[in-house]
């Protein structure tokens, strides 16, 4: 997974000397790859739950790569992509879109352009309309939407839908703010939020997705 986020990244441009924010970076899947790549000083992660970023530095990256890479991290939940206060070349989010209520996303969106207004950003998402794919099986929410495909898992999907830990973002209000197990959107939507913060934004399949995640790309209108 980390390596996809790493590919997409290089294939898009990402060099050494650029600047960028792991958001959400948890026990650094990603960061593995982009700290040891990135020039010292230069990868910045935000994350709410410290223990995970501690056990990726212990495991994925170690005392000697990390004093040399000198990687910095805020430990909030703050959804503020501007809390470094430092313009980034990248913005990297994988798998926090598939859990980001549309209020939460608002203001990650709000926070990105106006603090990285040349930068970019990547974010994995789930597609509620992506086309079938036969080997996974589906679950569909009460308006037949599709909520999420497994493979090779079995899954009680009637107690999903009681614990309601799934949803439909294009469904729910501009100002919920909750972080949820399994979100789906439709591009549309996703367009139609990002450009209440003057971003564009598009489908990247440069890679197959994994996960079913489909990269999208954040960018300030015009830019
Ligand atoms: C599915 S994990 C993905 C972690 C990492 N991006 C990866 O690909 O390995 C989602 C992460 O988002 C973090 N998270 C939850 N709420 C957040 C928030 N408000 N701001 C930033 N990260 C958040 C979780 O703690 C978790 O580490």
């Amino acid at each position: 997974m980390g390596r996809n986020t790493f590919q997409t990244l290089l294939a898009d441009g990402l060099l050494p000397f650029h600047r960028l924010l792991d958001f959400g970076c948890g026990s650094l899947r990603n960061g593995y790859w982009l700290i040891r790549f990135l020039d010292a000083g230069n990868y910045f992660g935000i994350e709410p739950v410290e223990k995970c970023v501690r056990a990726g530095l212990k495991h994925l990256v170690g005392p000697e790569i990390e004093s040399h890479k000198k990687p910095r991290f805020l430990f909030n939940s703050d959804n503020d992509m501007g809390a470094f206060n430092v313009p980034f070349d990248y913005v990297v989010a994988r798998s926090i879109l598939s859990h980001t209520c549309p209020g939460m996303l608002h203001r990650m969106l709000e926070t990105f352009s106006s603090s990285s207004p040349q930068g970019t950003l990547f974010a994995s998402y789930w597609r509620h309309d992506i086309p079938d794919m036969p080997q996974w099986w589906q679950v569909r929410s009460k308006r037949n939407r599709l909520i999420m495909r497994y493979r090779d898992m079995a899954v009680d999907t009637s107690k999903m839908r009681e614990r309601q830990i799934s949803a439909v973002g294009d469904d729910l209000p501009d100002d919920d703010m909750r972080f949820i197990q399994i979100i789906t959107y439709s591009l549309g939507r996703m367009q139609e939020i990002a450009a209440t913060h003057g971003l564009s934004v598009q489908e990247d399949w440069t890679f197959h997705p994994i996960n079913q995640q489909i990269w999208l790309k954040f960018k300030k209108q015009g830019a």
